[in-house]
């Protein structure tokens, strides 16, 4: 079938191996990444795929409406896999309204211009809109998310993202827009902006800066290797329910500590380093206002009606991914020059 998809925040972490497997796996489909290129957003992290024929790159940003209605009125896409966001949980503490002008904002105007487009004729179309896990709060007490888990927000980032969501399933049931939805848990692999955990830790590692632990490192996240969650979208465009949600893990919950010190085992036998070498780096530094303690995710819905499993175990991809950032230097070069060492500085001088 042929079929023209509209993906956005392709130029991402998550976006990026999305649009790579989407424009390798089908050559029948025109793919068209829409993407305002943030500080987040870098066309490097798809230069394999940047002449394919069924690839199309429009720098736009979600928050100008006219610029997105304009767009779609062009292409008439058939269908949207909306990424874009602003994602990062200590941004979003210093900064709230971007969250809610990206995030919130941004996904109405990307909604609107398709429920404009698609008036009359919803047979085919779907908006698939990609959330996270952290919509439903924090776990205290044991147990996992499950897809009808109430929702229960508690940073910038997830209260925008968690508005985002209730605005698609408010489309869905107000315009009969065709919507799905998947959160996932925190994912990890090649490509991924250094304000993030794993990312950071391994450029400090590399430059022997302190590795900031927020509070005790006792939160608790559940990881996902980046390529394994492209596989799930892939899976939940083409086979999810119209109206569902599905949750996305791999069951690989780690406390930050205990995670950490994997990463600098890992780094060290990888960089020829002597065994507890990376360890010494560690520095516990101010915690997180209202760090959510723990999350975690019961992915049995997408695997036992969908049929998808992860396919990395942890050790491999965690080995993989310290692999890719020690053998793209550069790539971790030019993202960390210009603004990130402002950015760095006042996200952690204080700690
Ligand atoms: P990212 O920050 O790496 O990339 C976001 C992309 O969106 C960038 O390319 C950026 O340029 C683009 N963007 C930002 N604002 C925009 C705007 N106003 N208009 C157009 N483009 C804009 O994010 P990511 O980690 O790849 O996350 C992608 C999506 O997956 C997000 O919706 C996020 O909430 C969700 N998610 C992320 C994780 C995770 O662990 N990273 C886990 C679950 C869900
Ligand atoms: P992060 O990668 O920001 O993802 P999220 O907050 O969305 O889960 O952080 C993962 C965990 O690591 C989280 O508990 C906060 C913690 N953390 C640190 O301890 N130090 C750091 O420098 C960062 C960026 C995160």
């Amino acid at each position: 079938m042929n079929r023209k998809i509209l993906i956005s925040g392709g130029a991402g972490f998550i976006g990026s191996h999305v649009v790579r497997l989407f424009v390798n796996k089908y050559p029948n489909y025109q793919i068209h990444n829409l993407d305002k290129l943030t500080y987040a957003g870098n066309l490097k992290n798809i230069t394999d795929i940047e002449k394919a024929p069924n690839y199309h790159f429009h720098k736009i940003d979600l928050v100008d409406a006219a610029a997105v209605n304009q767009l779609f009125t062009a292409h008439q896409f058939d269908a949207v896999i909306h990424l874009a966001a602003e994602s990062h949980v200590d941004r979003s503490i210093s900064n709230p309204l971007e969250f809610v002008m990206t995030n919130v904002v941004g996904t109405v105007n990307l909604l609107n211009a398709a429920k404009d487009c698609w008036k009359g004729n919803m047979e085919g179309k779907r908006f698939y809109h990609v959330s996270t896990d952290e919509v439903y709060g924090s776990l205290h007490d044991g147990g996992f998310f499950y897809e009808d888990t109430p929702y229960d927000p508690q940073s910038p980032y997830s209260a925008s993202k968690a508005s985002s969501d209730h605005f698609v399933r408010a489309y869905h049931n107000t315009y009969k827009i065709p919507v799905v939805i998947s959160n996932c848990s925190n994912n990890y692999g090649p490509n991924q902006f250094p304000e993030k955990l794993i990312p950071l830790f391994i450029n400090n590692i590399r430059n022997n800066k302190p590795l900031p632990v927020y509070g005790k490192g006792e939160n608790v996240r559940d990881w996902l290797y980046v390529v394994d969650h492209a596989r799930a979208i892939d899976d939940v465009f083409h086979k999810g329910k119209n109206g569902e949600t599905y949750n996305i893990g791999g069951f690989n919950e780690w406390t930050n500590i205990d995670l950490i010190k994997v990463i600098c085992k890992t780094a060290d036998r990888l960089l020829g380093r002597a065994e507890g070498e990376s360890e010494k780096l560690i520095t516990y530094v101010t915690d997180r206002a209202g760090h959510d303690l723990r999350y975690a995710i019961d992915a049995n819905k997408i695997m036992k009606e969908l049929g998808w499993e992860p396919s990395l175990q942890f050790e491999e991809g965690i080995e993989k991914t310290i692999n890719w950032y020690i053998e793209n230097q550069l790539w971790m070069d030019e993202v960390t020059s210009g603004d990130y060492a402002k950015y760095y500085d006042t996200m952690y001088a204080e700690r």
